[in-house]
């Protein structure tokens, strides 16, 4: 080969592997994630030589995260975030403590490990993988469900707690028997000052995204839009998800998914979320492919016949050990058996931060080598088993469903709180598309419908050009054009009446539908008559650039425009000699 093609071979090879196992898995009724992960591995034992090195790899599927992160995020406002704290913070916290205690337990008992090497494995398995979890919730349509965001906001609050693991590592890595590569500056810091520090930076880096992103971010994506061309838009919206993740993890040591999903979450209050999730969405697939993949690659099999029991024990502490917890924690919290079920389903797997954390551990000598092995194989058999485990959740709230003294007992004697969360939901949706319903100001149907002067429009025409209307509103008497004025804009009523003056004589009325404004901006003269509303108008205000640019762009309507502009012009003209001749009455 002429140069270096690992990385390609890796991406290809992966893919079209992925590809077909993906496809047998879901002609055999099971999820295409098996296939990715069986394509993993086989590329991992059979290819090994023609793929690139593990840290590329990983870098590749961390692309992956960083994109969903950034389509959780999306999906996700902050009133969502909000909504859901009481359950999801406490709960996710006492979740970790309890399987951490379960993981370093089972550690330290049964397999004679160090108390450092059972935290590190215990703190790994405790944490479940947002990526895993979309991927469930989406196949089931649960995205949005109470549950389904319920779920998503325990492991973005899980998330968060691995992130302020991380940096503590190091600074308990001594204390628990290991130590910090002497690279690491972190192991210098004392506890407190790492704390500190995190704190500190974590909460700048969410405080100014959230302050400045919300005005910033949506601004710069409508700039993008009203260009009207896709690749830009696309291009933004990976600059943004991708450079906060990158900028996020550099500046402030948040680690780039978490990044990635409060890029997302702040582009989720514009009127783009939508547009941005679509055109990021075959890209967040593709990753996400990729990052299952490189589990299965680093997977080395000979681990189930080497300690099987091992193997075992991590598995069932994911699938009923945490599940179990976290059904236990869900119930004391007075919420009904269905949300418990699909958070406990939610935690039946773990993911990417488990590897992160697993893998600093054994650098740090803190875990034996075979850790990364085991939570591996964990994370490749729950991942294969958790979609079983949402398919039981679902039958066996049917079930509950079906039986009036269950349905009693577990679901409407508990429903309250529920309830509660569910309005509360409810109303930041509703909030949140009232915000959006301001900004719009037409459908680009709604448009042609109103103004048939842009039928022959593509529909991408038509919303690139809703983009640069301004709504306006005019009470009765309200002056709009003034006669001499210079031109600034041109108008289209949308609803209301107005009327046309020239020389103080009303010439003609317009109702919706109608525009007005062109002639000067055609010309280049000052305004020719008084635009005057008559009764309660909405109009869109079309800047002078902005139309001069869009009739240069779409000839159709620049003729429509010319000649509508020449008829008004022939017609004032006759109208000012009628009247300079007496024929025009006098004014009564
Ligand atoms: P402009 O000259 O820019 O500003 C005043 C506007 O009134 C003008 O553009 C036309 O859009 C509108 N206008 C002028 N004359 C007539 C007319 N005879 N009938 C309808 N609209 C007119």
């Amino acid at each position: 080969m002429p140069h270096d093609v690992t990385l390609i071979a890796t991406i290809a090879v992966g893919f079209v592997l992925a590809f077909a196992l993906g496809f047998v898995a879901n002609k055999l009724r099971l999820p295409p994630l098996v296939g990715y992960l069986l394509a993993g591995v086989v590329m991992g034992q059979c290819l090994p030589n023609l793929m690139a090195t593990n840290s590329m790899t990983g870098q590749l599927a961390d692309i992956g995260v960083m994109l969903l992160m950034f389509g959780v995020g999306l999906h996700f406002s902050i009133p969502d975030l909000m909504a859901v704290r009481w359950i999801a913070i406490p709960g996710a916290v006492c979740q970790i403590v309890v399987a951490t205690a379960m993981g370093t337990g089972m550690a330290m008992y049964f397999w004679g490990w160090t108390l450092g090497a059972g935290l590190v494995l215990g703190l790994s398995l405790s944490v479940a993988s947002t990526v895993v979890l979309l991927k469930a919730l989406d196949e089931r349509n649960g995205v949005g469900t109470p549950n389904g965001r319920i779920a998503i906001g325990w492991l973005i609050v899980e998330d968060l707690a691995m992130v302020v693991v991380l940096v503590l590592l190091p600074a308990f890595t001594g204390m628990l028997g290991g130590h910090v590569p002497t690279t690491d500056h972190a192991a210098d810091a004392s506890l407190l000052a790492s704390l500190g520090n995190t704190a500190v930076k974590v909460s700048a880096f969410v405080l100014i995204l959230l302050f400045f992103g919300p005005k910033v971010m949506p601004w710069l994506l409508r700039q993008v839009a009203r260009t009207g061309s896709r690749e830009l838009f696309t291009l933004s919206v990976l600059a943004v998800s991708l450079g906060i993740a990158f900028g996020s993890a550099e500046l402030f040591d948040v680690s780039f998914a978490l990044g990635a999903f409060f890029a997302g979450v702040v582009l989720s209050e514009s009127d783009f979320s939508h547009k941005a999730a679509a055109n990021s969405l075959p890209l967040q697939d593709a990753f996400a492919v990729l990052f299952f993949v490189s589990v299965g690659m680093l997977f080395d099999p000979s681990i189930l016949t080497r300690h099987p029991l091992m193997v075992a024990g991590v598995v069932g502490l994911i699938l009923f050990g945490k599940a179990l917890a976290a059904l236990a924690i869900v119930g004391l919290m007075g919420y009904p058996l269905s949300t418990a079920l699909t958070v406990a389903a939610a935690l039946g797997q773990v993911g990417e931060f488990s590897f992160i954390l697993a893998g600093l551990g054994v650098t740090y000598g803190l875990m034996p080598a075979e850790g990364v092995n085991l939570v591996l194989a964990g994370a490749l058999i729950s991942i294969t088993v958790n979609p079983l485990m949402f398919g039981a959740v679902e039958k066996l709230t049917e079930l509950v469903q079906q039986r009036p003294r269950w349905k009693a007992h577990f679901e409407d004697s508990r429903a309250e709180r529920f309830d509660r969360l569910r309005s509360e939901l409810e109303v930041a949706r509703l909030e949140l598309e009232k915000k959006l319903h301001a900004h719009k100001t037409f459908s680009p149907e709604e448009l042609v419908a109103r103004f048939p002067l842009f039928a022959g429009l593509t529909p991408e025409q038509r919303e690139t050009l809703i983009l640069h209307f301004l709504p306006k509103t005019a009470s009765p008497g309200d002056r709009i054009i003034r006669s001499g004025d210079k031109a600034e804009a041109a108008y289209f009523l949308s609803s209301g009446e107005v009327e046309v003056a020239v020389n103080g004589r009303q010439i003609s009325k317009l109702g919706a539908g109608g525009f007005f404004g062109e002639m000067a901006l055609l010309s280049g003269d000052r305004r020719s008559a008084d635009v005057t509303a008559l009764d309660f108008c909405k109009y869109l205000a079309l800047s002078q650039r902005d139309f001069r640019r869009f009739v240069r762009k779409y000839p159709s309507v620049y003729e429509q425009v010319v000649a509508l502009a020449k008829e008004r012009g022939n017609m004032n003209r006759q109208f000012l000699d009628d009247l300079a001749h007496g024929t025009v009455p006098p004014l009564a």
